[in-house]
Formats: structure tokens, sequence, C-alpha cells
């Protein structure tokens, strides 16, 4: 078997070498298109992680690579004269040079036929059985077939360029200056004695206003100089091909053609803010050269390699956008609070957590819990900072409402009422999850009228009986908890008259249905009933209806209320093109999308007193190509609040059934945070939110102000409990009842706390720093 790679970068040559090894028999030839030393690049970086596993296959260049790195535990973050110092981070720098001689020689000694020179374009020139496409990201073979690849690249915004220093570091940092023209970042960490790399970044504005467009790679080291002149103590700023560019995310839809296939950046990259672009290249020759081990044939082996390589690179891909969105996005982030800040960076890629990051650097967390305390105490909601309590128990106010913590039960229609009667079903429900623990409980959508309800089984509030069972509730959540209950209110529009939920989400009724209105006659269904087209007649009733049943929310005693402006629903439809073609100053820009909304929304401000709080749920996005986006978020999170909104629940989607969500963990959060940091107003997220880490995390990263979870919830009505017991929280609230429960749970958590904290300190991965102690090679 003849097997030829193009590109002799880390991805080729390892593969090489850990093919070679188990198979001799298999002639292996790398074709570089440059000479064996025209090698560019400063260093590169490897976790405690990665050299596990590069020590696992290949042991003798693991101990190459050992020999001649630079190893840190901390990362230090640099953030307007303030420094935050982060430990438990196993890494190791390596010159890249450095690195790719030593596979080189590697690879020579087993015998792999290495071809200097040999720039291939066209694998018509190679004589081979499988062919390994691993020249980089500019791949001209996966050029080639990019129509058959799907070759996608998101050429991103900021501009970076990679240069080199002789500044040593004991530790990865970051560097984040302000200067006339804007923010200039720089990811810097030493990869050898008296090395370091430094990659700086900014946005296209600030580097156009620097000027940097029109330099040389000369003249722009010497500008970094000058930014980063504090930080470089008097080193210089060395270049190799350090021009400035965009970073490229490549995704391929297949990896595999015929008998060729794509390895590395080829296929892949990775934004260097996560250090893993080099280990990216080498953990896809590992899985490549195993697939090669385990099947039979060259087509098994490639399709088995596709197979199972390719979850774990979009995670990683995953990963990495997350990560080069906070950088694009750091001016949002720029008035926070230094610790703030720094946790953001530090969580921003979902990786780390609030509690996995207790574990490596307690100092820190200690810290963040100290800011969120201090936060609170400053903005008056309580009298001293409220110390030693994990961020999600540190209370919260909007108006004269006072939270006791920052989980919310969001709003869930549960397809139970009678005649929009409000039962027994539902007050064991709220009375649940009130005594539960939540903060705030946000009661189903709930409807003005029988004619706005999405199903027959939703509540509504229009008459007296209602209004009497909803008292009923709101009574027992005040006398048996401390959450307070919020009335979500809102109107379905052309989603009306629908099946209940396990009959047929959103399907229309077969008979028995209602008429429906929207602002356009669109149906949402093909199948669905065309609604007619609101009259401005129809908005002045509908309005009515909804400034009664506040009334009536206020006399049941209702802590809050909610307008929902989400999911498609009818003032949701008015806020979305897709949903409002009209023609009229109801439709058309977003500002007269916007109107008959928030003519509901003055119209119930009005009547609702002014020491109570409203919120609007709102999709931040329609999911769908000409829809709402997340900036037109921003703006309608503004308008709401102009017109007296306290907080912006942050949904998404629901729009139209075309609307294609990117789910995943938290998937809505990124909405809440760039609403509540672009329009300073307090937001809640939602959405695949399932744990109490996740809830501090987005607490304490400013992502939001109050975590709002639904489904979790429906599973467990005393979620907030379990946390506050998981925490040691000794003064959440629990019915005096349920006192001797709470206490056996306290003790049970704080001691499965315990264990589970010892068995993950035992499953870090094994620092890798070198046993003399030498990994402080810093200052030499
Ligand atoms: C300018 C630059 C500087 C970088 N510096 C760093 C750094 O300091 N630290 C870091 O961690 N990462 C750095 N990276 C990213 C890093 O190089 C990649 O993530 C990683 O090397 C990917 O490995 P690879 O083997 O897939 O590709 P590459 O390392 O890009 O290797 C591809 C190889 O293929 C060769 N080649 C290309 N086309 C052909 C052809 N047609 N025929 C034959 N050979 C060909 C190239 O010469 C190259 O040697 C840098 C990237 C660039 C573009
Ligand atoms: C059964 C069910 C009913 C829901 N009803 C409503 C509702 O009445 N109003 C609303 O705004 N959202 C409603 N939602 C959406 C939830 O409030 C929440 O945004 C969504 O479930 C995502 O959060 P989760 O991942 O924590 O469940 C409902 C969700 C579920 C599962």
């Amino acid at each position: 078997m003849k097997i030829a790679v193009i590109g002799g970068g880390p991805a080729g040559l390892y593969f090489a070498i850990l093919l070679k090894k188990s198979r001799p028999d298999i002639a292996v030839t790398i074709h570089e298109r440059n000479k064996a030393d025209d090698l560019f690049g400063f260093g590169v970086v490897f976790s405690d992680q990665t050299l596990d596993t590069f020590k696992t296959h290949d042991l003798e260049s693991y101990e190459a690579i050992r020999r001649s790195f630079a190893y840190w535990d901390d990362i230090e973050i640099h953030f307007k004269d303030t420094v935050h110092r982060i430990g438990g981070n196993g890494f190791c720098g390596c010159s890249r040079r450095t690195l790719l001689m030593l596979l080189q020689d590697r690879a020579r000694s087993l015998g792999v036929a290495m071809q200097f020179g040999s720039e291939i374009a066209d694998e018509a020139s190679i004589d081979a059985d499988m062919i390994v496409i691993a020249d980089g990201l500019n791949s001209a073979l996966r050029e080639k077939h990019r129509d058959h690849f799907g070759t996608r690249v998101d050429l991103r915004p900021n501009k970076f360029s990679w240069m080199g220093s002789t500044r040593p570091f004991d530790a990865f940092n970051y560097f984040f200056r302000q200067t006339s023209h804007g923010v200039f970042i720089a990811h810097c960490y030493q990869y050898e004695a008296n090395a370091s790399t430094w990659v700086l970044e900014t946005t296209p504005e600030t580097w156009a206003s620097a000027g940097l467009d029109r330099m040389t790679e000369h003249e722009s080291a010497r500008f970094m100089e000058g930014v980063f002149a504090k930080e470089l103590q008097g080193h210089t700023l060395q270049t190799n091909r350090s021009i400035w560019r965009n970073f490229p995310m490549i995704r391929n839809e297949r990896w595999v053609k015929d008998n060729m296939v794509l390895l590395g950046d080829a296929k892949a990259t990775a934004h260097f803010s996560i250090g893993s672009g080099t280990k990216l290249a080498m953990e896809d020759a590992i899985a490549l050269y195993k697939s090669v081990l385990a099947c039979d044939g060259v087509s098994a082996a490639l399709s088995h390699y596709e197979t199972t390589r390719r979850q774990e690179v979009e995670r990683t891909q995953h990963a990495a956008d997350t990560s080069l969105v906070w950088f694009e996005d750091v001016q949002r982030f720029w008035n926070m609070d230094p610790v703030q800040f720094a946790f953001g960076l530090m969580t921003r890629s979902k990786a780390i957590t609030y509690d996995n990051l207790n574990l490596r650097a307690p100092d820190f967390v200690a810290a963040v819990d100290d800011m969120m305390a201090r936060d609170v105490a400053a903005k008056g909601i309580t009298a001293a900072p409220r110390k030693d309590v994990a961020p999600m128990f540190q209370p919260w106010r909007l108006r004269d409402m006072k939270l006791a913590n920052r989980v919310v039960v969001s709003p869930m229609c549960m397809y139970s009422a009678k005649d929009g009667m409000p039962g027994d079903f539902h007050l064991v429900h709220y009375g649940a999850r009130a005594m539960g623990g939540a903060g705030l409980i946000v009661t189903e959508m709930t409807c003005p009228s029988a004619e706005a309800r999405i199903t027959p089984g939703c509540t509504g509030l229009w008459n007296d009986a209602q209004q009497a069972a909803w008292t009923r509730i709101v009574d027992f959540v005040h006398a048996n908890s401390e959450a307070r209950i919020c009335l979500q209110l809102g109107h379905a529009g052309r989603k009306g008259a629908s099946k209940l939920m396990w009959d047929g989400m959103d399907r229309p009724l077969p008979e028995g249905g209602w008429g429906l209105i929207a602002p356009s006659p669109l149906p949402y269904y093909p199948e669905s009933q065309v609604p007619r087209a609101m009259t401005e007649a129809d908005m002045t009733e509908v309005t009515a209806t909804f400034v009664a049943a506040a009334r009536r929310a206020e006399a049941s005693g209702f802590d809050m209320l909610e307008l929902h402006c989400a999911h498609g629903y009818l003032l949701a439809s008015f806020i979305s093109p897709i949903t409002n073609r009209r023609t009229d100053e109801f439709g058309g820009s977003l500002d007269n999308r916007l109107r008959f909304p928030l003519k509901v929304f003055e119209a119930i401000r009005a009547v609702w007193p002014a020491s109570k709080p409203m919120s609007v749920r709102i999709s931040a996005s329609d999911w769908i190509a000409g829809g709402l986006d997340s900036d037109d978020a921003v703006e309608v999170s503004r308008a709401f609040a102009r017109a007296g909104a306290d907080l912006i629940d942050v949904s998404s989607g629901q729009t139209a059934p075309q609307s294609k969500p990117h789910y995943g963990r938290m998937f809505q959060t990124p909405f809440s945070d760039q609403i509540r940091n672009e329009a300073h107003i307090a937001t809640m997220a939602v959405g695949s939110i399932t744990g109490a880490d996740q809830i501090n995390t987005i607490i304490a990263a400013g992502r939001a102000d109050l975590v709002a979870l639904g489904r979790p919830h429906l599973a467990d009505p005393a979620f907030t409990l379990r946390a506050a017991a998981w925490y040691g929280d000794a003064t959440h609230h629990a019915p005096k009842q349920y006192a001797p429960g709470r206490d056996a749970l306290y003790r049970q958590l704080e001691k499965e706390r315990a264990d589970l904290t010892e068995l993950r300190l035992k499953a870090r991965p094994k620092s890798h720093a070198p046993e003399d102690g030498t990994e402080r090679m810093a200052a030499e």
C-alpha cells in the first residue's frame, strides 16, 4: 500500500509518524512545497490533556516536545490597570519551528519519505492508494474539489497578526489596550527561553483608523510596539510573515473524495483564541491513523475516520466560534467590573464554568462572589454585601419587587384550563414550584379574551371567576413561599384555535375553533385557518382587553406582569417582517412594526401600579433568513425599555414553521448577553439551561440578571432548593413543614459535593510540568 501526504505541517507529519510506526510495510511519502527548514510561525500551545494524548501515541515525539517546551499553569488577564491571575490551566508552549523539525526527524527515522519543494495541486500527478490532503487552510486540492467537499469559509471581521518577542512570561497573558483608535488585544505566551508568541487582534475599524492597512510588516510591528510598550517591557516585536489577516472559519460538509481525505486546517480551522489549531491537526492525525489500522481497505478507513472524528471537531469549532465572538465584541464588555470582565473572558466558550473554575482557582471565584455581593449592595438591594453566596442566590430587585434569588420558573402552558379557568392542577403546579424555592414564578400565557387563546386548554383572565381562581393561587404562593409571581399576558394571533400540545402542537382544531386575527392574512401551517388582517378598530378592542386583564391581575395580587411578544403569537407577529406584510403605519420599518405592540404595552403600563415591574418576552431571532436578528432585538428591547419595561425575557424563534434554531446548551443566552450589554437593560436568559452551575456562570459573567428554566422545573419543582443545598446556602427559605427534609438534603448534598469535588480533582489531567521545576523558565 502506498500513501501520499500532501503538506508537511503538524497534521501530515504526525499522521505519517504514527502510521509508519505501526505499519512499516506501508510506503508513506510526504510532499511539502517548502524546504525542510523554511518554516514560519512562532509558538504553538498544548494543554496537559493534549500532552497526555501525545504521550500515549508516540512517546519519542512527546519526549522531544517536552524537552523544549515552556510550561505554565496560570492565565493572566490585564485589563484597565488590573491583573487577574487564574491558576490551574496546565499548558505548554512549544516553538512551531522546533515542533516541525523534531517531527521531521522522527518521521525520517521511521522511514517516511519526504519530498521537499514538491508542490501538489492535482491528484493526477500522484501515484498512491490513498491521498491525505494536509496542505493547510488554503489547501489547493480542497479548493479544486470545493463543490464536492462542500467547503464553507466564514471570514471573520477582526484583523489579527502573529508576531514574536523576546519578552519572557510565566503565564498565558491577555493584554487589552484602549487607544484613540480603539481597543487592541494581545494573546501572549512563552514557547521557549526568551521567545514568546504575540497574537495581535483588533476590529477592522480600529485597524483602519490606526492606518495599519497602509503599513508594511515592519511598520506595523513598530506601531504595535507603541501600543503595547508597557507590556513589552523594553522588548521589541519580531515579524515572520506577520501580515494582518482575517481568520477563516473553515468547515467541510464532506471530508472524503474517492481515495482522498482532508486533514488538519485543510478540513476545519479553530480560532487561535482557544489555542487548538495545532492540537486539532495532530488529533486528526491520530484519528485517521487509527481508522487505517482498524479498517479493511482505504474506503472503509476514510469513512470510519469521518464518522468517528466529526463530532469532536465540530464541538471544538463550536467552542472556537463562541470564543472568537467574545473577542470581536470586546467593546461590549468594556465598562464591566474588571472581575466580571475576567470571569466573562474565562467562561466565554462554555468549557470553563463557575464550578470547574472553583476547583482550579478558588481565590478567583471568591473574588467573583465578592464582586456580585458588592454589586447587589451598591444597587441598594441588600443593606450590606451578602458574602459567601453563589451568584444565583444574590437577591434582585425590579422596581419595588424583591426577589430572593435569580431563578425563575419560565412561563409554560399547561393546557389544562376549562373555559380559561385555572383549577386545582394549577394551584398545585404553581404552589409546588413556589415552595420549591425559585425566586420568581411566571405563569403560563394567560389570555385577555376567549378568542385570544392558543388552545381550549389555555388559562384566561377576562371574568370574575378566573380572577378569583388566580387570586387563590397568588395568595397561596405569597402565604407559603418567598417567591414572587408574575402573570404572562398574551394573545395567540394566527396560532390560535389550535389543538392541545399532546394532540398536535400548533395544529388547527378540527372543530370548535374560533376566528383568528393577525397583522397579515397568512396561515401558520398551510392547513391552518387563514387569519383576518386586523383593522385599527380590532387593535383598539384587543388593547382594551389587555388593559382589563391587567386591572384584574392587580386585583388578584400579582407582583409583576409580562407581555408576551415572542414565539409568533399576535404581538410577535407584528414585530417580525416574516409575519407582518402590512403596508400601513403598522407594517414596513421596525418602528412601524413595533407600533401596535408598544401601544398595548403602554396602555397596560398606564394602569399597572408604578411600584410593580413589567417585562416583555421577545423572540430575539426568527432563525429565518430575512427575519428578525439579534441586532433588531437590541432595538426592540430599547423601544420597550423606553416605554417602561424593566426586564427583557429573551427567548427566540417559533415565528413560523420554517424557523431553524441552532439548538444547544444555553443557546439563547448570547442574545440576552448582547441585549443586556449593548442596550443596558436587565435581561432574563432562557433556553436549554439545565443546571445551577450554568446559572451561576451566566449571572456572574453578566450575560443576564435572571435565569428562567422551563422543562427542568417540570421534572423538579424543588430545583432551587436542591441548588441551595448543593452550594450550602443556609439562608435559603423552605416552608417550615418541610424543614426536616430540607435539613437532610443539605447534609446529603454537602457530602455528595465533597465526594464529587475529590473525584473531579483526581480526574484532572496530570501536570506535564518538568519535574525539575524548570517550567518557570521565563526569566533567563
Ligand atoms: C502565518 C501563520 C502563522 C501561524 N502561526 C501559528 C503559531 O505561531 N502558533 C499556532 O499554534 N498556530 C499557528 N498557526 C496556525 C497553525 O499553523 C495551524 O492551525 C496548524 O499548523 C494546522 O496544521 P496543518 O498541518 O493542518 O497545516 P499547516 O501547518 O498549515 O501545514 C500545511 C503544510 O502544507 C504545505 N503546503 C501547502 N500547500 C501545499 C501544496 N499545494 N503542496 C505541498 N505542500 C503544501 C505548507 O507549506 C505547510 O507546510 C499559524 C498559521 C498561519 C497561517
Ligand atoms: C410545555 C411548555 C409550555 C410552554 N408555554 C409557554 C408559554 O405559555 N409562554 C411562553 O412564553 N413560553 C412557553 N414555553 C417556553 C418556555 O417558557 C421556555 O422558554 C422553553 O421551554 C425553553 O426553556 P427550557 O429549555 O428551560 O425548557 C413553553 C414551554 C414548554 C415546554
